[in-house]
C-alpha cells in the first residue's frame, strides 16, 4: 500500500514514518512537507530515501502542487498531520493557523476524493472538545467547543471531514489523541522545553498556578493507534486517543526536574495563557474495544527515555534553540514575564 503521509519532517510525522517503514513492510510512504520552522529533515536522519520512503517538500494549501504529488504517486491512503500545531502562536497569529489547518485540509480532502484515494485519516485532536472541569473525559459524543485558534482551526477541518463523508460518501477517519511526548518534539511544546531549558540551567516558565491538567501519551503509542484506525477503522468514524495519564502541569515539571537532578527552584510563575484550557482527559473505551489498541508505555518508561533522548541528542535541540526560534522565544516569555 502507497500511503501519502503530510507533516511528516514534525514531530509526530516524523514518529510515524519510522513506525511505519519499521512495522509495515508492505507499505510505500511518500512524506509531504513544507518544511516550515517545525517540519525539520534531521528528524528523518538515517531514513534512506528511494525503495519504501520518498519526501517531497510543499504546501498543503497549494492546490496545484498537491495535484502534482497525487499524480505523481497515485496514494491509497493519506494521513493529513501536516498543521501549526502550537496553541500559543496560533493566539499571536490566528490567520496562519486556519490556512493551514482548515484551508490545507479541505485541499487534501479534495485532491484525495479527486484521485481516488481509498482513505483519508485526518489527525485531530483532544483540543476540539474545549475543556473539562475537575472531572469527566472527552467521549467521541462530547459537543466540540475549542477555544483557541488552534483548537478552532483542527475543529473546522473535522466538520469538513465530516462533510465530505456526508456529501461525497467519501471515506473519511477522524483519531482526536491528547497530548503527546517522545523523541523529536519541537522545544515550544512543555515536554522539551523544560527539560532543555533545565539542562542549560534556564528558568522553567510555569503558565499561571500550573495546576492545568494534561493526558500525556507516549508518541509511538499514537503512532500504532493512528495505524490502527487506518487499518482497521470504520468510514466515517471518529476515534478517541489517549495515555489514561493525567498530571498537573507543576506535578509534571517538578517530575522532570527530579529525573535530571536539577532543583525546583528553577520553576518561574509567568502569565498565563490567554484561554487557557484547564483539563484535558480523554475517553478512549471506542478504540480499545473496537480496535483493540492500548497503550503499551508506561508514563515511567516512556519519559525515562525521552529524557534520556534529549540528553543524547543535545545537538539536535540546541541547533533549533539557536536558530530562529531564539526570536520567537524572547518575544513569548518577555511578554508572559511582563504580564506576570
Ligand atoms: P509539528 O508542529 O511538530 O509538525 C507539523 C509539521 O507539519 C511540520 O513538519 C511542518 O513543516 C508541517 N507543515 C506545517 N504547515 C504545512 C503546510 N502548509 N504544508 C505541508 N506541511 C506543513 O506538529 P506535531 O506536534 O507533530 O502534530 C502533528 C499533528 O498531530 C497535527 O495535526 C496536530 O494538530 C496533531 N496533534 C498533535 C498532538 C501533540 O501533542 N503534539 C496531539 C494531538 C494531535
Ligand atoms: O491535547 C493535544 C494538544 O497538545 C495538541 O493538539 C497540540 O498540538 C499540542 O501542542 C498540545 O497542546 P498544549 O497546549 O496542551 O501543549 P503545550 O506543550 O503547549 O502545553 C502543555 C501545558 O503546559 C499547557 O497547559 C500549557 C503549559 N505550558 C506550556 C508551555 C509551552 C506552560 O505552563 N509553560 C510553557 O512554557
Amino acid at each position: 500500500m502507497k500511503v501519502l503521509v503530510t507533516g511528516g519532517c514534525g514531530f509526530i510525522g516524523s514518529n510515524f514514518v519510522r513506525f511505519a517503514l519499521e512495522s509495515r513492510p508492505a507499505w510505500r510512504v511518500v512524506n509531504y512537507d513544507l518544511l516550515t520552522y517545525a517540519g525539520n529533515l534531521e528528524n528523518l536522519a538515517g531514513v534512506a530515501e528511494g525503495g519504501r520512503y520518498r519526501f517531497v517538500r510543499g504546501d498543503i494549501v497549494d492546490k496545484a502542487a498537491v495535484k502534482q504529488v497525487m499524480e505523481a504517486e497515485r496514494p491509497e491512503a493519506v494521513i493529513n498531520f501536516a498543521a501549526e500545531s502550537h496553541v500559543d502562536r496560533s493566539i499571536k497569529e490566528p490567520e496562519r493557523f486556519v490556512q493551514t489547518n482548515s484551508v490545507g485540509a479541505q485541499v487534501m480532502l479534495s485532491l484525495a476524493r479527486e484521485y481516488g484515494v481509498r482513505r483519508f485519516l485526518q489527525v485531530s485532536t483532544d483540543e476540539v472538545y474545549g475543556a473539562l472541569g475537575a472531572t469527566g473525559k472527552f467521549t467521541e459524543q462530547t459537543p466540540l467547543a475549542p477555544n483557541s485558534p488552534y483548537a478552532a482551526s483542527k475543529a473546522a477541518a473535522d466538520l469538513l471531514c465530516r462533510a465530505a463523508c456526508h456529501t461525497f460518501k467519501q471515506d473519511v477517519v477522524i483519531t482526536r489523541c491528547s497530548n503527546n511526548y517522545g523523541p523529536y518534539q519541537f522545544p515550544e511544546k512543555l515536554i522539551p522545553l523544560m527539560i532543555s531549558n533545565a539542562l542549560e540551567d534556564k528558568p522553567l516558565p510555569v503558565y499561571g498556578d500550573g495546576k492545568q491538567v494534561r493526558d500525556w501519551l507516549h508518541v509511538w503509542d499514537h503512532c500504532d493507534a493512528i495505524a490502527a484506525a487506518l487499518e482497521r477503522g470504520k468510514a466515517g468514524e471518529v476515534y478517541n486517543i489517549g495515555g489514561n495519564n493525567e498530571w498537573e502541569n507543576l506535578d509534571l515539571v517538578k517530575l522532570l526536574l527530579k529525573h535530571l537532578g536539577k532543583p525546583e527552584s528553577l520553576i518561574k510563575y509567568v502569565a498565563d495563557r490567554p484561554g487557557h484550557d484547564r483539563r484535558y482527559a480523554i475517553d478512549q473505551t471506542k478504540i480499545a474495544r473496537e480496535l483493540g489498541w492500548q497503550p503499551r508505555y508506561t508514563f515511567e518508561a516512556g519519559l525515562g527515555e525521552t529524557i534520556a533522548w534529549y540528553q543524547a541528542n543535545r545537538p539536535w535541540w540546541e541547533r533549533i534553540k539557536s536558530g530562529e526560534y531564539r526570536k520567537y522565544y524572547a518575544e513569548q516569555y518577555s511578554s508572559v514575564a511582563k504580564q506576570g
